[in-house]
C-alpha cells in the first residue's frame, strides 16, 4: 500500500547544493514527487512543525537555524515511505549513528545541520503534509 512521507532539505542542504544528491536518492529508490518547493520558513510554521520539541533545550536554535535560510520542502509517495526515506537519511546524529551510505552519514557532521527532516511516522506524516502542503489533496 502506497504511502506518503513529509521531507525537508534543510538550509546546509540548499546552502551546499545537495537538493539534487537528496532528491536523486529517493527517486532512485522508487519515491515520486507529489509535491516540492523552495522557500523561507515563516517563523509560525517552524514553531508548529517542531511543536514536540518545545521543551527541550536545543528548540531555540533549532528555529534559528530552521529559518536561517531557505528550505526545500517535498511530499514523497511510495509503499511504506516514511520508513523508506528515514532508512535513506540515517540516523539524527550524523558521525556517531548514521551509517556511511544514508544521506547524513555520507554528507552531515552536525545533529543540528545533518542535511534533511523525514517524517517520523505516518501520522506526523499526514500532519506535516498539512501544515506545509495545505493545498494537497490527501486522496
Ligand atoms: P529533525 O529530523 O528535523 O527533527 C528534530 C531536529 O532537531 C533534528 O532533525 C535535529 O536537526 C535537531 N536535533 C535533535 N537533537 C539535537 C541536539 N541534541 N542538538 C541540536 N539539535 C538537535
Amino acid at each position: 500500500m502506497s504511502e506518503r512521507t513529509f521531507i525537508l532539505v534543510k538550509p546546509d542542504g540548499v546552502a551546499r547544493g545537495l537538493v539534487g544528491a537528496v532528491l536523486d536518492r529517493a527517486e532512485r529508490k522508487g519515491l515520486s514527487l507529489k509535491a516540492l518547493e523552495l522557500l523561507s520558513v515563516p517563523e509560525e510554521v517552524a514553531a508548529e512543525h517542531y511543536a514536540e520539541h518545545r521543551d527541550r533545550p536545543f528548540y531555540g536554535e533549532l528555529l534559528g537555524f530552521i529559518t536561517s535560510g531557505p528550505v526545500v520542502a517535498a511530499v514523497l509517495e511510495g509503499p511504506r515511505a516514511v520508513t523508506a526515506f528515514r532508512q535513506l537519511a540515517g540516523a539524527t546524529d550524523p558521525v556517531e549513528k548514521a551509517a556511511s551510505g544514508t544521506i547524513r552519514g555520507d554528507f552531515a557532521l552536525e545533529t543540528q545541520a545533518n542535511l534533511v527532516h523525514g517524517s517520523d511516522s505516518a501520522e506526523s506524516a499526514q500532519r506535516e503534509i498539512a501544515l506545509w502542503f495545505p493545498d494537497l489533496s490527501t486522496t
